[in-house]
């Protein structure tokens, strides 16, 4: 084609997509979709989003992708992990959980050392590149390795350092987390923003919290915590805070009035809903991790129909065992129908909402990633839609919940970069990362 003189050079036009997204012409709960789409990236954002050919004043681009024959979607938002955990994937199965985390997991995390854990985590990074996540909220520990493997790999993430109060070296542990998000906040061109972790009500007394919440006031960042993963920490809190819930007794110290993403929320009340929905409490649901380690079944329809801002989450690949958001999609609309004995509930275009606006929305960033649209960062994967078991195009958003594979995502831009293209990365040496991944893991369990 030819170029246009005196009109300004974009980035990369995708031309020939099917778009599906939300918010693109509708709604945030209704699925757009164009069947000849183009999409124009100008720097970190997207320029133009809707029917193909785009408008003259974006066709002349840098870089052209011919994309007929792929869906385009708003990368996925995996709302909770332990990225380094990679390495203790299939380390210890089919435990009870304090059993694992006592015999199995704590332990072997005091052996933890900074290197294993930029390992780890650029395993995650490549992981959930391949698999179309493009967003991800961490917490651990050794989060400055975490940032950069964020930074080298290309992905975005939210990262926050874990805090266990019970652990002697709590203060330490503070002192890092709050270091964090004054080295790390923005960097990476904006790619990484953070938190502070405050593991869990039960790990953390309300003493410790309140000196959380003074740093998140003079830092003006929020908290990514685990609320009312069990049964037991729910009776345990009840007991202990004059009948409170872990969620109670949260919105009791004012925690709420801090941006807040909360893991699992599967022990809830019809009360606690009520507090998550009127403070605006994210929730990152985690239905792999909870049917393995058989947390229970949260009652997502519920917080839906409550206006709590659910998103998906993988959590650590050690009790998943994977990092495949496209499967938590697929697992939520499927857990939610059996436990409630109902197919209609978590239909498809929710579980596809729930994985990219709804995770973007608990984490605090829908004005920028989410959905495909103009002025958001471009955040985009293409699916390959050639595929058999693609095949016949009835309803291309089912497909993509129901039959779809994180095999399927063929490229992933992220803040307008080329991170994957046709299957390969671009900035990373993937089999150095997979083999040094896989000798730390070795060495590991050997010192365990
Ligand atoms: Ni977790």
């Amino acid at each position: 084609m030819s170029q246009a003189v005196g009109v300004k050079r974009i980035d990369i036009l995708i031309e020939g997509a099917t778009i599906i997204s939300p918010g693109l012409g509708g709604s945030d709960e209704k699925m757009a979709v164009v069947d000849e789409g183009a999409i124009a990236i100008d720097g970190e954002r997207i320029a133009y989003a809707g029917p193909s050919p785009a408008p003259l004043e974006f066709r002349n681009a840098r870089k052209r992708i011919d994309a007929s024959c792929l869906i385009a979607l708003a990368g996925f938002v995996n709302t909770h992990t332990h990225a380094a955990m990679t390495l203790l994937r299939g380390y210890a199965d089919d435990m009870v959980l304090m059993d694992w985390l006592n015999k199995k997991i704590w332990p072997i995390e005091a052996h933890l050392d900074s290197e294993d854990v930029y390992w780890g985590a650029m395993l995650a990074c490549v992981e959930m590149i391949r698999a179309g996540v493009t967003t991800f909220a961490d917490q651990y520990f050794f989060m400055d390795d975490t940032a950069k493997a964020v930074r080298d790999s290309g992905i975005r993430a939210c990262l926050s350092r874990g805090l266990i109060a019970t652990s002697p070296d709590s203060s330490q542990a503070l002192r890092e987390n709050i270091e964090l998000c004054q080295t790390w906040d923005g960097a990476a061109n904006g790619r990484i923003t953070t938190m502070l972790g405050p593991h869990a009500p039960y790990t953390c007394p309300v003493d410790f919290l309140e000196k959380v919440m003074e740093a998140a006031e003079e830092l003006g960042v929020g908290m990514h915590i685990h609320l009312s993963e069990t049964l037991g920490e729910v009776e345990e809190s009840r007991a202990k805070h004059g009948g409170m819930s872990p969620i109670e007794l949260m919105d009791s110290i004012g925690l709420f009035g801090f941006r807040t993403l909360a893991a699992h929320c599967v022990h809830v009340s019809a009360k606690d809903i009520e507090i998550l929905s009127s403070k605006g409490v994210g929730v990152a649901h985690n239905p792999g991790s909870n049917m393995k380690i058989a947390s229970g079944v949260a009652p997502v329809p519920a917080m839906l129909r409550a206006g709590v801002k659910v998103g998906l989450g993988t959590d650590g690949a050690c009790s998943n065992n994977n990092l495949d958001l496209l499967e938590e999609a697929r697992l939520a609309a499927f857990l939610h129908k059996v436990a409630n004995n109902d197919p209609t509930v978590i239909p498809a275009e929710q579980a596809l909402t729930m994985a990219t606006l709804g995770g973007a929305k608990a984490m605090g960033m829908d004005s920028d990633i989410g959905s495909l649209e103009p002025g958001k960062k471009a955040d985009i994967i293409l699916l390959d839609m050639n595929k058999p078991h693609m095949y016949p195009k009835h309803d291309l958003t089912s497909h993509i919940v129901y039959s779809a594979r994180a095999s399927d995502v063929t490229t992933v831009i992220i803040n307008g970069e080329l991170v994957m293209e046709d299957g390969v990365l671009t900035g990373i040496d993937e089999q150095e990362v997979l083999q040094t991944a896989e000798e730390r893991a070795k060495a590991l369990v050997r010192k365990a």
